[in-house]
């Protein structure tokens, strides 16, 4: 990875540190052409999310931004913006109870195919805090002793909703995208099918066991492989939004942490995700 800053005839890409994340600049989401978009994207293989400052992305134009990633992905319980299935409603206020994505977690992980990518745009935050935390998979999966490597090379986890989704969106199950909330099996280390680089596939918030365990080993080795995803700053980057900043992130190599301390202002945006492959 370049971690030194590169600037092009048409953007600039300044990375956050050497394992993830970076602020790209000289950037309009709304009107990209090709040229721009190949750069963009090389960027992302790279840094693995990446930060866009002052951009303004009507659900149209954002719609149109993750379908040069691929098809559209809808969300299983979210709400949406009128019109637009694909586009779910990031908002907290003063009477949020619970706010999206506020824990460690990779976007729907409980879906057969799993968001590949999530474009998040927020117009209103608040003065100060609603910091997002992402963490890299992939230097989480390196890390890992050669040992443990082998033996979760054959594992498969369940990744299940129910428990995050039911009664979440003031939605019943009958309100969810299928009548009823995804439950799905992904192994617990997936290779990006791009980049071919390995990672490792558990998360707190969807992933319940491993399959083939004893229920307390399963909790055991899952406990074992959330704290080293999440305890390690090394792995992570914190992005501090400014009104109409986007962040663009790989679910299939970052975890993300939407920090809410920031109770009873207002946070407020939008979201489209982009329907992945089932990971393998
Ligand atoms: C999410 O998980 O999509 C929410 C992220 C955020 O609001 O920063």
């Amino acid at each position: 990875m370049a971690i030194t800053e590169a600037h092009t005839s048409r953007i600039s890409i300044r990375p956050l540190n050497p394992t993830l994340g970076a602020e790209v600049g000289g950037v309009d989401l709304a009107n990209l052409d090709d040229h721009t978009w190949s750069q963009i994207e090389a960027a992302w293989a790279d840094h693995l999310v990446l930060f866009f400052r002052d951009q303004d992305l009507p659900p149209e134009a954002h719609e149109a931004l993750g379908r040069r990633i691929g098809e559209l992905h809808v969300h299983p319980a979210a709400p949406h913006v009128e019109g637009h299935p694909s586009v779910m409603i990031i908002h907290a206020d003063e009477r949020s109870k619970v706010v999206a994505g506020n824990g460690w977690h990779t976007d729907v992980s409980c879906d057969e195919r799993p968001p590949s990518a999530t474009i998040l745009h927020l117009p209103v935050i608040p003065e100060v805090g609603g910091d997002t935390l992402f963490l890299s998979t992939e230097a989480a999966y390196e890390a890992l002793s050669q040992p443990m490597k082998d033996f979760l090379a054959d594992k498969v986890a369940v990744h299940e909703s129910a428990h995050i989704y039911r009664g979440r969106y003031g939605s019943k199950e009958s309100d969810s995208r299928d009548g009823e909330f995804p439950s799905s099996e992904h192994p617990v280390i997936r290779t990006h099918p791009v980049t071919g680089r390995k990672s490792l596939y558990v998360n707190r918030s969807f992933t319940t066991r491993i399959r083939g365990l004893a229920a307390h080993e399963s909790r055991a080795i899952l406990d074992l492989l959330f704290d080293h995803l999440e305890r390690r700053p090394e792995f992570q980057c914190r992005f501090t939004w400014s009104p109409g900043a986007v962040a663009m992130w790989d679910n299939r190599s970052v975890q993300h942490y939407a920090v809410w301390d920031y109770f009873p202002n207002v946070r407020s945006g939008r979201r489209v995700s982009v329907l992945g492959e089932r990971p393998s």
